[in-house]
């Protein structure tokens, strides 16, 4: 989309003001500024895109969508995990359609044209008639199209264009909060599939960036008092903290010391103190919706018993299904003209809600 137009489209949002706007609602419910996105934000950054742990063997295949296009995940046969285009190279088909092991070899249902687990093209079946190669053909110029990938710990992150800066540079205002976590011993231990959320991506971000909403919205599932909160607005790394003493611990509710942190543009990580870290993947699918997902880790190797990671599963649950309704009726209140301009944002406690809006801005606009 034209840059001019997406210019007149965020005046409000960039005009000079004490009290900043939010992005319009435009933003939230175009095609247009989905596609624009998917263009710019998420093919130009490291994109957060799945878990480590999820791949056990040699060919366990994970397709996933990133910028509207569809991707595969692929553990080779040295363990490592690649990302291609999920097209094969003669009628571009989708190669995989559901996570699964593919064996040795990936090869596409249409004319059993077959990859190496690098993707690299072995096999094209009678493509030159009575040959299987014609004339001239050359297999190595038609392997599957990787993506640039970085994994950080147990985080896969990809980057489209293959021009974004190197992942451990980019990602170091985030890393630099983990330091002092030994990840040798970290490990999952639940998972909360979420599904579909009837609400666009950036909201679901913006809801945990900023602490102003917690006493209000989860007033029964937290005891995180907002004056001990403070936002973090730190380059690609925004979000907010609370620093509270063992003694304010209130069992069954989220009331330890707590770090809220994103990278930009999807990833998110929560630390609760003394040892738990929660992610979320948030994969849009439209405008309008978006899937997420939870993965709840304990850091300090210790194990922690059935009960007790049942209740951690439960106060999630319930804390995200408090997010949830709220990011939806955000979608709704879109379709407001009064929200054409966006709402009004706290200099204050969403000052780090307009860091990640100015990041998405820019990126949209460049
Ligand atoms: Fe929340």
């Amino acid at each position: 989309m034209d840059t001019t137009i997406i210019k007149n489209n965020l005046s409000a949002f960039n005009k000079k003001s004490d009290l900043k706007r939010g992005l319009p609602s435009w933003a939230y419910t175009s095609d247009e500024f989905f596609d624009a996105e998917s263009k710019t934000v998420f093919t130009n950054n490291w994109v957060f895109a799945g878990f480590v742990h999820e791949f056990k063997d040699p060919g366990d295949a994970i397709p996933i969508t990133v910028a509207g296009q569809p991707i595969i995940l692929l553990q080779n046969m040295d363990g490592k995990i690649n990302a291609f285009h999920n097209a094969c190279s003669h009628r571009c088909l989708k190669l995989i359609d559901e996570s699964c092991n593919v064996g040795a070899m990936l090869s596409c249902p249409y004319h059993s044209w077959t990859y190496n687990l690098d993707g690299d093209l072995c096999a094209t079946p009678f493509f030159g008639g009575r040959e299987h190669q014609p004339e001239g053909f050359n297999m190595s110029e038609h392997g599957l199209q990787a993506v640039r990938t970085a994994i950080w710990n147990d985080w896969i992150f990809i980057n489209l264009s293959g021009e974004a800066q190197d992942f451990e540079e980019y990602a170091k205002p985030l890393i630099n909060n983990f330091k002092d976590i030994d990840f040798q011993i970290v490990e999952p231990i639940a998972t909360l599939d979420f599904g579909e959320i009837d609400t666009n991506w950036k909201f679901l971000m913006e809801n945990f960036i900023e602490p102003y909403h917690v006493q209000f919205v989860h007033r029964t599932t937290t005891n995180q008092p907002l004056e001990d909160h403070y936002t973090i607005v730190d380059g690609v790394c925004v979000g907010s903290a609370i620093d509270l003493d063992d003694k304010d611990k209130v069992e069954g509710s989220l009331s330890v010391s707590s770090r809220y942190l994103t990278l930009f543009p999807n990833f998110i990580i929560g630390r609760y103190f003394p040892d738990q870290i929660g992610v979320y993947l948030n994969v849009p699918i439209d405008s309008g919706h978006t899937l997420q997902k939870r993965v709840i880790y304990t850091t300090d190797g210790n194990p922690v018993s059935d009960q007790s990671i049942e209740e951690i599963k439960k106060l999630w649950w319930d804390v995200h299904k408090e997010d949830h309704a709220i990011c939806q009726r955000m979608q709704l209140g879109r379709l407001s003209s009064v929200s054409k301009d966006g709402g009004l944002l706290s200099p204050f406690w969403e000052d780090s809600v307009r860091a990640f809006q100015q990041m998405i801005a820019d990126s949209v606009t460049k």
